[in-house]
């Protein structure tokens, strides 16, 4: 795998992203995700399990100021306590409030309640979607989700949100020390909205991956979920030549 200069990608990675061929409004999305740059953010979590507490405390550590949130706010208030910094603990009400953007990392059936209970507060609201329909688990609802596409479920679940699917398929355990890793693993996502591209991009460069847009929601969120090929670690190349083989 070779390590990336990131900021600014070569003409050749830029050609090789854009001949995937996907556009978004004028731009086109290879350009999106290698735009923006985060600066200090306010991040609500909802759903501080595995994945919410590794990224947001990932987001942590690099400067920002993160709200956990989940069903238990004692374990939110000891979680904030051991990260210290910027990390606070509120209801997944106050997390939603907080956050300029929102990670939501939540079991998959959990998502139709949030959508509701959270409405009027993810309206327009960057969100980062890690939840994946797990039929085992979620049970019918996730049958349903993954017929119609991960990407285009979650948007039915929080409409109104400028939904960015990530960290869907790498495990939990590398994503707290991903910036420590030696060579950038490239983390395939999938969103709409430019500007909620953008941000998501640069808070996955922040916590040491590097992003490769795949396309939009409806073509390619259903990719974004564990046992596709896009899922596991692999280098940003490996997952543009595979994301183009999927469209
Ligand atoms: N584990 C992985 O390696 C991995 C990797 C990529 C993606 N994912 C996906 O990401 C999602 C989270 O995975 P995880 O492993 O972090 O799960 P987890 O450890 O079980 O954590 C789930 C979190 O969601 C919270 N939660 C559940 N229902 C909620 C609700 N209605 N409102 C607010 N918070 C709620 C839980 O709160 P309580 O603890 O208070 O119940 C817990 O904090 C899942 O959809 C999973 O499939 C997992």
């Amino acid at each position: 795998m070779k390590s990336n200069s990131i900021m600014k990608p070569s003409r050749r990675t830029f050609l090789q992203a854009a001949g995937a061929a996907v556009f978004l409004g004028n731009l086109p999305l290879a350009a999106i995700a290698q735009s923006g740059a985060s600066g200090k953010m306010k991040i609500g979590i909802i759903g501080s399990g595995r994945v919410g507490s590794a990224v947001g405390g990932a987001w942590v550590k690099a400067g920002h100021e993160v709200m956990f949130s989940s069903l238990n706010l004692d374990d939110d208030k000891k979680l904030a306590a051991s990260l210290g910094g910027g990390a606070r603990a509120g209801t997944t009400r106050e997390a939603a409030a907080f956050g300029t953007v929102l990670l939501i990392s939540v079991p998959y059936k959990a998502l139709p309640s949030i959508g509701k209970d959270l409405g009027d507060l993810l309206k327009g609201k960057i969100v980062i979607d890690t939840s994946n329909p797990i039929v085992a688990r979620d049970g019918d609802m996730a049958v349903t989700a993954r017929e119609k596409g991960a990407g285009q479920s979650s948007q039915e679940f929080l409409p109104g949100a400028r939904i960015v699917r990530a960290f869907n398929a790498i495990g939990y355990a590398r994503m707290a020390d991903a910036a420590n890793q030696k060579e950038r693993v490239g983390m395939p996502m999938a969103g709409d909205d430019q500007n909620a591209i953008a941000t998501a991009s640069a808070l996955i460069r922040d916590v040491g991956y590097e992003p490769v847009l795949v396309g939009t929601l409806a073509t390619m969120g259903k990719y974004l979920i564990p046992g596709t090929p896009l899922a596991g670690e692999r280098s940003p190349d490996e997952v543009r030549k595979i994301a183009v083989t999927l469209k």
